[in-house]
């Protein structure tokens, strides 16, 4: 029954949203029977208000920030150097971390490993499990190898329960698979609805912050990308990791989207293999093991993903339009861009694309955001566009402008490095970019698209305005 001091509202169970009255279609999202009631029941005990007297009843008792000891305060290291990396060094005390990713993509498998890791190098790991029985844990344990005293196994996603397990146990890290079926005995609906999974990981924040134990919480994501339903959660963690993959391919991405204690920017890269994920420690060699050689339309692009340059390869198909306007799709790469791109080949080079379709394929499943990938993909669809192969052996990095030219990219010396190093012969440059050091005698440097295009493809290109 609902008392007077409960509220009822309405909450979209996809975004968030919040109504006082129960609609059939969220006015935000527009997802249809969505929304669902939920019920706030008053605070159960806790923090209370200062009473009118000023007393500072049960009120967290404020610090001076230079009594402060963050001497502690060291992060735990899984041990995955992988994980680790994108993590920033490893978990933060009392912080609360957010693995999201696709059913299946590896996320159970990723954290047992890092429970483990954290078990031998730090201390006991609680695993708390409401998806899988423990024997499902064991099984898969003993898939992985992984024998360790110190992890437990909690079978429950009861979060109150494990509240109490963590403050009495301490432990070095708390795993919680899923937060979607976590719950919270002091909140109305079942588990995986929006204001059990809110509530939840609010919770599991407030006893990591409480006990200094990090706690990290797998969460599924929908169709379109999103944590799955509460858009809200990722306020409520301090850190979002995605994991992902392209279905047939091995190569799993890890990647941060929000990092309170690091950068964003840092990729980590695994493969999935039989007995587990396995830190790939040449990604770019593992990129482009696939590469048919001699083939048009693929090109080499060298980007900096965090603090490591990766050598990718860029496929273009470029082919008549059967239909009335030309089409354009992209996997791994903005579409914007290749808008642009396909508009500077079209006026500068003077190649018709405007009647070809024209497909951008960034291998392995990474999506690039760097401008510095724009030559490659030109190149790529140029090369496709003539059916002329790029000369082999040859990467190349660049932004391009609206008047064809090239402009110097940040980091070239390291770019020109990695692609020395992996054994290419040149690596194609702007003017701009100097200071390349050892690397120099690799480098081709180029003003112009054209100008790149004619280096990299052995074709002679028509002279165009965008020619110095
Ligand atoms: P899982 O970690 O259960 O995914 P999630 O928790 O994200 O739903 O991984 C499931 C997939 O991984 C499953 O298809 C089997 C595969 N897998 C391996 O290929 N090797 C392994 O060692 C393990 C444990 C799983
Ligand atoms: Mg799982």
């Amino acid at each position: 029954m609902i008392t007077r001091a409960q509220k009822t509202s309405y909450t979209c169970n996809n975004c968030g949203h919040t109504t006082p009255k129960w609609v059939g279609q969220c006015t935000r999202c527009e997802a249809w029977n969505s929304v669902e009631e939920s019920v706030a029941k008053p605070p159960t005990g806790g923090t209370r208000r200062a009473g009118p007297t000023g007393q500072l009843a049960n009120l967290a008792r404020p610090i001076s920030l230079s009594d402060i000891d963050i001497t502690a305060r060291d992060r735990s290291p899984s041990g995955i150097a992988e994980l680790d990396r994108v993590l920033g060094g490893g978990f933060v005390p009392g912080s609360t971390v957010l693995l999201a990713g696709d059913p299946g993509i590896g996320k159970s498998t990723l954290l047992l490993q890092c429970a483990a890791g954290i078990a031998s190098l730090t201390g006991t790991v609680i695993y708390a499990t409401g998806e899988e029985s423990q024997d499902q844990i064991k099984i898969r344990a003993e898939r992985l190898g992984i024998a360790q005293e110190r992890l437990l196994v909690v079978p429950t996603g009861d979060v109150v329960a494990l509240g109490v397990l963590v403050e009495e146990s301490k432990p070095a890290l708390l795993v919680v698979d899923s937060v979607q079926t976590a719950w919270h005995s002091g909140i109305d609906g079942g588990p995986g609805t929006i204001g059990q999974v809110r509530q939840s990981a609010a919770a599991l924040g407030e006893i990591a912050r409480r006990t200094g134990v990090p706690v990290v919480l797998t969460g599924h994501v929908t169709k379109d990308g999103a944590v799955a339903g509460p858009k809200v959660l990722e306020h409520v963690v301090d850190v979002v990791l995605q994991l992902e993959g392209t279905t047939g391919t091995a190569i799993r991405l890890l990647r941060g989207s929000k990092n309170r204690h690091g950068a964003t920017d840092e990729l980590g890269v695994f493969e999935m293999t039989g007995t587990g994920l396995r830190d790939v420690a040449e990604p770019s060699a593992m990129f482009l093991s696939q590469r048919q050689k001699g083939a048009s339309g693929s090109a080499v692009a060298t980007v900096i993903e965090g603090t490591r340059p990766l050598t990718v390869e860029v496929q273009a198909l470029v082919t008549p339009t059967q239909a009335a306007s030309p089409r354009r799709t992209t996997n791994g790469y903005d579409l914007a861009r290749l808008h642009l791109l396909i508009a500077v080949i079209s006026k500068r080079l003077n190649f018709p694309l405007g009647s070809n379709d024209v497909v951008v394929n960034i291998a392995g499943g990474l999506k690039i955001s760097e401008p510095a990938a724009d030559l490659a993909v030109a190149l790529a669809v140029v090369s496709s566009f003539l059916d002329v192969p790029i000369r082999e052996g040859w990467s190349a990095s660049g932004e391009i402008g609206l008047g064809g030219e090239l402009r110097a990219v940040q980091q070239a010396a390291r770019r020109a490095s990695e692609v020395q190093r992996l054994g290419f012969e040149k690596c194609l440059l702007p003017s701009g970019c100097n200071g390349l050091g050892e690397s120099e005698s690799v480098v081709v440097r180029s003003g112009t698209l054209a100008d790149a295009v004619r280096a990299a493809i052995p074709l002679p290109v028509p002279n165009t305005s965008a020619d110095r």
